[in-house]
């Protein structure tokens, strides 16, 4: 479904994407596990075409999109879920839910449902302040759900929420690769990508290893998050 193949961009001398190679299937869950700071933003902007790599290619079904706009990804439907949703004073879920198409009133509650949020408490909520962080994200994941998204980039679905969301965002993103979405779930998390099929461990804007969630959980545990070298992909001694 999406390949990026050889992605390189440079900021100031100093490459935030490197080399990176990647491939996300159709229908398929792939976590993107890093540190703060390796460049997981970074990738997710460019896939999304909010900025442009300096070399390398973004590939969507077999079409190279490395140099289309925001816009057209979005129609060719890419999405990406920000790290930090936005809030729109005055717009209700039942709106923001229906703002990208049309959607019927039994597919709003069917999604608010999959991530844990009773329709009856929640179509009319005021997506605004008043919504918990947690709440928020996971009505930004039920309209990824509406949008049945191509390629659905999720940063950090699972960053600064309640304990009570979580396993109702978990089941939002497994839900989105069982109706076909291919998944990109990025996250600093190693417990987040236990419902991937398989997890690759960025550095630096590198990918350093790649391999099913439980031996990169373990790996990314042993080897990342106390690693004196954080910006060294090509240390030798990891
Ligand atoms: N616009 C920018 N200008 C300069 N440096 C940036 C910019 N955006 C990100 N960076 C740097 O690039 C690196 C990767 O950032 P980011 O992709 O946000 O990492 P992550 O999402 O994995 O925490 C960081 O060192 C960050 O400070
Ligand atoms: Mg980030």
């Amino acid at each position: 479904m999406l390949e990026i193949k050889h992605l390189k961009l440079t900021l100031n001398g100093k490459p935030l994407i490197n080399e990176l190679n990647l491939e996300v299937k159709e229908g398929k869950i792939h976590g993107l596990l890093g540190v703060n700071g390796a460049g997981k933003t970074s990738l997710a902007n460019l896939i999304m075409g909010t900025s442009y790599p300096d070399e390398g290619s973004i590939i969507l079904e077999g079409r190279d999109i490395t140099r289309f706009t925001i816009s057209q990804r979005a129609k060719m439907g890419i999405t990406l879920a920000w790290q930090e949703p936005a809030r729109f004073e005055g717009l209700s879920i039942r709106e923001y839910l229906g703002l990208n198409r049309n959607l019927s009133l039994s597919e709003a509650e069917k999604y608010l449902w999959t991530v844990g949020l009773p329709p009856g408490e929640y179509l009319n909520r005021a997506v605004d302040g008043s919504l918990s962080g947690g709440e928020r994200k996971r009505v930004e994941l039920a309209s990824v759900l509406a949008m049945k998204p191509k390629v659905a980039i999720l940063d950090e679905p699972d960053s600064g929420i309640d304990v009570v969301s979580l396993p109702h965002i978990m089941n939002g993103i497994v839900e989105m690769g069982k109706r076909g979405s291919a998944v990109l779930l990025i996250t600093h998390n190693e417990g987040a990508v236990s419902v991937s099929e398989e997890v690759s461990i960025i550095c630096a804007g590198k990918i350093i290893n790649s391999g099913p969630p439980q031996e990169m959980c373990h790996w990314f545990k042993n080897n990342c998050q106390t690693c004196p070298h954080i910006g060294e992909p090509d240390y030798k001694g990891v």
